[in-house]
């Protein structure tokens, strides 16, 4: 299969499969302990059905959004991710260019590959900054003025990774940063020369957000240790009351699962939410953030964007939950499979393809815009 036969995430996953060394391809695929969030994820759309209107005489489709103070050209973003440049040498590159020529966001994360001003001065965006929330505050305050002098439009706080998740692919397969040649590597080389000559013939992979405050090269080190051994469990929400102050701009909380949590983002002065389970990565068992969502959207949905992602895989998905209320969607792994399977043009395919599902769904379900999608649309099982 090539990158023009890939119709689906389905196909994008196969790809990024055949190409990756298996400790990559099951870190990005995989999620904790016995993987029921990262299927309930996707299943949760399965029991939502769309019930369309029909000879509703159609004009122009409008699949724009605003959101968190940005207009959205359609109403899918990239979810900041991390160690990009780890699955394909172009990594953010590759993402933030693909999300600016569809008009939409991307986020650059604290594990990200590139440095957020590179991709900051290349880029009109809306780019997201994606934190994590440290032990060391002085390391938190100088990463918020560094992101802050770029001009980083979103802040995006991480607040459901306060310790490493239960990853048993990961502890099996030995996956850590940076990759290692070892002689299981070796083998890896072997086996998938491609991705192999691919990372050891461009620049060399860094993590710029952090290399100057955090020796990753010392010793490998798994995701599960920096979560558990970097972050900080006693962040609090006085603690973000403080950072959001410090910000002074677009603040947003990614992880927030209850509609209490979501009023308190509120009263510290949050401007947005995302309603997430960090893609079934981290609490298994955490109920869907598609399941979640009506509730949060009824409590707080006027007074705080809310946003949402897991298990995302089609325009269906998408349109259910803008019917419900969300202002945007992320998708995570979806753009990760086409970045690995072909770098910028797989990124930019599964965008546009993304972007087709969605404006032909809109046509099927009647509606020429997205505030035209409401919950009368809809029908649970
Ligand atoms: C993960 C982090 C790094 O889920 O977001 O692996």
């Amino acid at each position: 299969m090539r990158l023009h036969h890939c119709q689906n995430f389905h196909d994008f996953r196969e790809l990024a499969r055949r190409r990756l060394p298996g400790p990559i391809f099951n870190y990005i695929d995989g999620g904790a302990d016995d993987e029921m969030t990262l299927r309930r994820n996707t299943r949760a759309f399965e029991e939502c059905d769309l019930v369309p209107d029909v000879l509703t005489g159609l004009g122009e489709i409008d699949l724009s959004v605003k959101v968190l103070g940005h207009k959205l050209d359609m109403p899918v973003y990239c979810s900041p991710t991390a160690l990009q440049r780890l699955f394909h040498h172009e990594g953010e590159r590759a993402v933030a260019h693909a999300a600016d020529k569809f008009g939409t966001m991307f986020g650059v994360s604290s594990l990200g590959t590139v440095s957020l001003e590179e991709i900051r001065s290349k880029f009109s965006g809306p780019q997201v900054y994606q934190f994590y929330f440290h032990r060391d505050r002085g390391l938190n305050r100088a990463m918020l003025e560094r992101a802050k002098s770029a001009g980083v439009q979103i802040m995006m706080l991480t607040v459901d990774s306060i310790t490493g998740g239960n990853r048993e692919r990961d502890l099996r397969t030995g996956f850590a940063i940076p990759f290692r040649l070892t002689l299981g590597g070796m083998l890896e080389f072997a086996m998938k020369p491609r991705w192999a000559i691919d990372y050891f013939t461009h620049e060399k992979f860094r993590l710029p957000q952090l290399d100057e405050h955090i020796n990753f090269g010392s010793g490998a080190s798994s995701i599960g240790t920096y979560f558990t051994e970097m972050l900080d469990p006693s962040m609090s929400w006085n603690d973000i009351a403080e950072m959001v102050k410090q910000w002074g701009g677009q603040f947003c909380l990614k992880g927030v699962m209850s509609v209490d949590d979501a009023r308190r983002a509120i009263d510290i002065g949050c401007t947005g939410i995302v309603i997430s389970n960090h893609g079934g990565r981290q609490l298994d068992g955490s109920r869907s953030a598609f399941d979640q969502l009506a509730e949060i959207v009824d409590a707080v949905g006027d007074r705080i964007d809310v946003l949402m992602d897991g298990g995302v895989q089609r325009g269906t998905h998408v349109l259910k939950a803008l019917s419900l209320g969300a202002k945007a969607v992320g998708v995570g792994r979806y753009y990760l499979f086409a970045l690995a399977a072909a770098g910028r043009p797989g990124v930019e395919r599964a965008l546009g393809l993304m972007r087709t599902e969605i404006e032909r769904d809109m046509k099927l379900m009647g509606c020429t815009s997205v505030s035209q999608l409401s919950r009368a649309k809809l029908r649970f099982r």
